[in-house]
């Protein structure tokens, strides 16, 4: 019989030590130790039988299966998982609470008539998703809803049902009887995934898993669970904003370069299929500090809007703060600025901030930042209709980014007619495109934009 010793086990990546610890030694995190039960083989018991040997087979020898997906409603949830939701497959979808995670999939599987679903949910009662469901508007006489968090009675339930798809709302609300931790803990998420993953790849069935995720951008608790699962992806966007974004973090059965884009709606979310300038706010044209840039998210550009203000600091050690970019790359920026340009920032607070509530990764927006910090300074705004494609290296260069033509196409299409970008992509252009300004350093950049600007 197997005993149970307590431990504690690191909530954000799983690490197991004999005693209580503030920081784990793994991942670094604060405070994520919690007492958890192991049970525990008593010694002297391993396993003494011998193994015969198993069958190795040639990777040309393999047949391959066809795989039919399950195609979803929505072309934008498609596009990300690679084509359709795979059979026997496990999906875990992460987000802030109240992004609009239930309501994607309780809408996405409403839509789907011709599978029966089992929408199981530990967080919402009957009544609750009945209201979100009338408030999508979609009659389905398909979908089950089953309120229950014990995972036994959920997989007893599946197995009487039989439903073609799974949703599990969220996989920190489900719990196993057998374990003594609390629901939520690596322990419990990871038994229960593994209890689902079974029965998913026995009867080939996909299990689209929802998670919270923690303030780091993790999903909580199991980040162990994102090596088990298929597919991991996060829904973001600001929580005042109507857009979201669905992005994957990893995709065993497809590209994580895709983006699908939704925007919320009172009934529901609504799919954007041409998103290039959703990320505008259309309010801020002609003012100071505002500067107009691309990101490539997968087959897509979006124009993003990049706001910069730069006052005069009250402290001693003035503030740095930026919202959607990445904070050490907005420090590199502004000691560029100040050594190339010979713009004295330190006595100034600096603030920058990309519109529409999304992290901006793409080094292509490092240009557009840059712009947006200038116009901020001089309090002067920039030359209307003009946008800034390139990435800025520690000498004052401006760097080629990837897909120019795509980002200069999509900037000309939505009627930004000066675009600047790197000297040394000029040549990698299409002759469709216009209107393009080749600059090859910083202080070439600020002559040009200033006489452009006047
Ligand atoms: P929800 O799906 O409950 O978020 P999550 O499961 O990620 O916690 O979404 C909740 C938010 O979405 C809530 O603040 C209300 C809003 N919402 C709408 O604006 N329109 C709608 O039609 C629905 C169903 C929700
Ligand atoms: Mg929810």
């Amino acid at each position: 019989m197997a005993k149970e010793k307590a431990v504690f086990v690191c909530q954000n990546c799983g690490y197991i030590s004999p005693k209580w610890v503030g920081k784990c030694s793994n991942c670094n995190s604060w405070n994520s130790f919690i007492e958890e039960m192991q049970s525990v083989e008593p010694k002297g018991l391993k396993s003494k039988t011998q193994a015969t040997a198993g069958n190795a087979i040639k990777i040309s020898e393999i047949r391959r299966r066809e795989i039919t997906r399950i195609k979803l409603p929505y072309d934008e949830f498609n596009r990300v998982l690679g084509g359709g939701l795979v059979p026997g497959s496990l999906v875990l979808l992460g987000g802030e609470p109240g992004i609009g995670k239930s309501t994607l999939v309780l809408q996405t599987v409403l839509n789907l008539k011709d599978q029966k679903v089992l929408y199981v949910s530990g967080e919402e009662s009957e009544n609750q998703i009945k209201l979100r469901a009338e408030r999508i508007g979609i009659k389905n006489d398909n979908c089950y809803i089953y309120t229950e968090t014990n995972i036994e009675k959920i997989i007893a339930t599946i197995k009487s049902i039989e439903p073609q798809i799974i949703i599990i709302d969220s996989v920190q609300t489900v719990a196993s009887a057998d374990l003594t931790s609390s629901p939520g803990t690596v322990s419990q998420v990871r038994e229960c995934t593994r209890l689902l993953q079974e029965y998913a790849k026995e009867f080939e069935i996909p299990v689209i898993l929802i998670g919270h995720i923690n303030k780091d951008g993790d999903i909580a608790g199991p980040m162990s669970l994102e090596h088990i699962v298929d597919a991991v992806f996060q829904f973001e966007g600001d929580n005042n904003h109507y857009y979201r974004l669905l992005r994957p973090k990893k995709n065993r059965f497809g590209s994580t370069y895709e983006i699908g884009v939704f925007e919320m709606q009172n009934y529901g979310l609504k799919e954007i299929t041409d998103p290039g300038n959703i990320l505008l706010t259309g309010e801020n044209t002609g003012l100071s500090g505002v500067a107009y840039g691309t990101i490539g998210e997968g087959s897509r550009t979006l124009m993003i809007e990049i706001q910069s203000l730069i006052g005069n600091s009250v402290y001693s050690s003035p503030q740095r703060t930026s919202t959607g970019f990445d904070s050490r790359r907005f420090q590199m920026i502004l000691a560029v600025i100040e050594k190339r340009l010979g713009l004295n920032l330190s006595q100034k607070d600096a603030f920058v901030n990309i519109a529409g509530g999304i992290k901006v990764s793409d080094t292509a927006a490092d240009l557009a930042v840059l712009a947006s910090v200038v116009s901020s300074y001089y309090d002067k705004p920039l030359p209307e209709n003009t946008c800034f494609v390139g990435e800025l290296g520690l000498s004052g260069q401006i760097r080629p980014v990837s897909f120019i033509d795509k980002r200069v196409s999509e900037a000309n299409r939505l009627g930004f007619t000066n675009v600047f970008i790197s000297a040394a992509q000029k040549s990698e252009l299409d002759k469709k495109t216009s209107g393009v300004i080749p600059v090859s350093d910083v202080r070439d950049f600020a002559a040009k934009l200033f006489r452009k600007g006047n």
